[in-house]
């Protein structure tokens, strides 16, 4: 398995993360059962795939609670990420919050800590400060962001703490971060993370046309705004995105890879990836998207596949931000 550093820091991740953003069940995901947790945590582990990230905002907490569960006896082989939500990045509360996650995982420490979404009603100066304590402190390895754009990764890095990696929406099909942020990262050694890199089940193939697509999964700017759950108020790219599908389909159908691994690998070999994570509710999910790192795409494919999805960033833009419109995007 392909390991790599962390930006600046001494820790090393596999290529391929596990996503734990359904762990615990919830409105969005609908159930998950512990069961299918504990087997594909414990499957992911043997395999050396030790990666998982998690966030308080997930679930309520249930996810980073089922996830402790779940790593109960093996939490020394595994490398825990997790994230505090930005309106809880007052000192104080920070403080709090990383101490709730850390009892909720059972653990003494975190080893990737995320802001998830750039702070915009605390001072930044002092949560990056508290996050550089809590790491001098042994309570976290990494002070990492997600979500922030190339204005914001310059406010963090002006507070002079080390960050290591941005999380950051990545996949065929949602491909904005390569404009300006993607760069940015390389030049500042700020490693990549790309999540939802099966765009939630479409790259997998799962969903033949829009309306096979479960509601919540509807609410990108890849889809039109009169979507039920969609607020970006944008027409979206429905025909292009359904095209790039079944172009990608028929690519991988030639290659004889199941689409799903085709997809991670596409995102696995791009410049400045650190890492991909990748959700998967049980271990039929997990066995086929873990062959994925054992696939190695050649150039000219990787080139066919943007030029095939290029209609889709032509569409969607430059905005990073998938759920709001360019007016109200959370990235800038
Ligand atoms: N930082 C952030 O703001 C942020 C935002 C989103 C996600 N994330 C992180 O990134 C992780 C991955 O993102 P994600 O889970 O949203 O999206 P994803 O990895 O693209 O999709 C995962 C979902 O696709 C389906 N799936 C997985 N493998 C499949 C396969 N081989 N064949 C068919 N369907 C398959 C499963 O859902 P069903 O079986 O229900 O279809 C699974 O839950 C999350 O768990 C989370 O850790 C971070």
């Amino acid at each position: 398995m392909d390991r790599r550093k962390c930006g600046k820091s001494d820790i090393e991740i596999p290529v391929l993360g596990i996503g734990c953003w359904s762990y615990g069940g919830g409105d969005y995901w609908g159930e998950q059962t512990q069961r299918d947790v504990e087997e594909v945590v414990h499957a992911a582990l043997d395999q050396g795939l030790n990666y998982f990230d998690t966030a308080e905002g997930y679930n309520d907490g249930r996810s980073e609670e089922s996830l402790g569960k779940a790593l109960k006896g093996r939490r020394d082989q595994a490398i825990i990420s997790s994230k505090i939500s930005p309106n809880n990045t007052e000192p104080s509360v920070l403080r709090q919050h990383c101490e709730d996650s850390l009892r909720r995982l059972q653990t003494d420490y975190i080893d990737i800590y995320y802001v998830h979404w750039p702070i915009t009603e605390q001072s930044v100066q002092d949560a990056f400060a508290t996050l550089m304590d809590l790491r001098d402190e042994g309570k976290i390895r990494s002070v990492s962001i997600s979500n922030f754009g190339v204005e914001q990764m310059s406010e963090a890095l002006a507070t002079g703490a080390q960050i290591d990696l941005n999380q950051l929406c990545y996949n065929l099909l949602s491909r904005a971060i390569e404009i300006e942020i993607v760069p940015m990262c390389r030049e500042q050694e700020i490693g990549i993370v790309g999540y939802m890199p099966l765009f939630q089940g479409l790259l997998a193939g799962k969903y033949a046309c829009v309306d096979e697509v479960p509601e919540p999964r509807k609410r990108t700017r890849h889809f039109r705004q009169d979507r039920a759950q969609a607020r970006h108020g944008e027409s979206g790219a429905e025909e292009e995105t359904f095209a790039a599908i079944e172009g990608i389909r028929e690519i991988a159908l030639a290659e004889g890879l199941p689409m799903a691994q085709l997809s991670i690998a596409w995102a696995m070999a791009k410049p400045g990836v650190t890492c991909v994570l990748v959700g998967a509710r049980n271990r039929g999910q997990l066995a086929e998207n873990a062959g994925a790192a054992e696939v190695s795409l050649d150039p000219g494919l990787i080139a066919r596949l943007d030029e095939l999805t290029q209609p889709v960033l032509d569409k969607l833009g430059a905005n990073p931000d998938y759920w709001q419109g360019s007016g109200e995007s959370r990235i800038r």
